[in-house]
């Protein structure tokens, strides 16, 4: 009896650390982006391609799309009224064309990461929506036909589902949206447009609000073809089945899902933090539901998964909470970690 017992706890034993091994170790050798039906990308800063030679080989080897994470903000792309300044978004295109990735522009329409100019601007509110229309038609002209989707308004809602005051509904009106995504439409007839914003996934109450206001424009016969969401999300609060519920409803609603800049933080309340193998699998099981769940929306719908960085090394997390975080998918020295692991697994 004792030695039956004995063996089948050894057996438990052996499958479980198995099976633990098979989730943490896995290479990098072969591609994320050449195991999935859909887009998988990331963010990057174009500036460390030059000083971090692995960082660049990661990024241009792992995925098949790219989000500048800040060259095509309006503070770097428009610096004056009557100023553009391409050459950093420009080399970051044609590197990544050159590697044949797709090009996704981040973002035409914000509150945050303006110039100064923008935000200072004086004027009626028509001539605030020819200073809007400008802004959008020159861009996305500009990059025509290499870029050909954009988020065209960025967090553009509160979490109660009300609109944010941002200059641009001061000064235009509620009608902004609508009219930026028509903007970039007669600036580029074939692009994807999106709507982009954060909690989405985790907040029902302001999706909700999000959904009707965007269905409505749509009626209306406003070109929006998808939805952008983030999913800065972390393994304390986020709720895998709320997650899920979300991409369904979102693709129910019919439009293209972009998981858009996906990061799973492990210390969201930004205490001391020590590193541990429980919270790096509890990471690895919420991205793997997360995919699953993604790879049940119809294919069309699946405009691709983004990571907001590659490396936890530079994750934009640790710099602006100034807490230590760890929500990427390689580690501080390039190593998968299990989420890339489990990533790959459900791909
Ligand atoms: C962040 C960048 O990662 C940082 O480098 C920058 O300092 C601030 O912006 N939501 C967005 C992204 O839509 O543009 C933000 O990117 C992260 C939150």
């Amino acid at each position: 009896m004792f030695r039956t017992c004995f063996m089948l706890i050894g057996l438990i034993a052996l499958f479980s650390c198995c099976v633990k091994q098979e989730l943490k170790t896995c290479t990098s050798d072969s591609s994320l982006a050449g195991q999935a039906d859909f887009p998988i990308g990331a963010a990057a800063d174009p500036l460390l391609f030059s000083s971090d030679s692995i960082y660049r080989h990661l990024f241009f080897s792992q995925f098949s799309s790219a989000t500048a994470e800040n060259s095509f903000k309006p503070a770097y792309l428009h610096p004056e009224e009557n100023t553009y300044q391409w050459n950093e978004a420009d080399e970051f295109v044609s590197q990544c064309r050159s590697h044949q990735m797709r090009v996704h522009g981040h973002t035409l329409i914000w509150h945050q990461q303006n110039p100064q100019w923008m935000n200072a601007f004086a004027g009626s509110s028509e001539q605030w929506e020819q200073m809007m229309k400008s802004h959008i038609v020159s861009i996305v002209r500009y990059f025509r036909p290499t870029v050909l989707s954009w988020d065209v308004v960025n967090e553009a809602f509160n979490e109660d589902g009300s609109l944010r005051n941002t200059i641009w509904l001061q000064h235009v009106g509620s009608s902004y949206i609508e009219k930026a995504f028509m903007f970039a439409r007669q600036a580029s007839p074939e692009a994807k447009l999106f709507y982009n914003d954060y909690g989405l996934e985790t907040n029902p109450a302001k999706r909700k609000a999000v959904l009707a206001f965007l269905n409505h424009l749509r009626l209306k016969g406003v070109p929006i073809d998808g939805i952008g969401l983030q999913m800065h999300i972390d393994i304390k609060y986020a709720d895998a089945s709320m997650i899920e519920e979300a991409i369904y409803e979102v693709a129910q609603n019919g439009y293209d899902v972009h998981l858009s800049e996906v990061d799973i933080s492990l210390n969201p309340r930004g205490k001391d933090y020590l590193l541990n193998a429980k919270d790096l699998q509890a990471q690895a099981e919420l991205m793997h539901k997360i995919v699953r769940a993604y790879r049940n929306i119809p294919l069309h719908q699946q405009f691709g998964i983004t990571f907001w960085g590659i490396s936890d090394r530079y994750s934009w997390i640790r710099t602006t909470y100034n807490r230590s975080d760890y929500p990427l998918l390689f580690d501080d020295q390039y190593q998968p970690k299990p989420i890339y692991c489990q990533l790959k697994q459900a791909l």
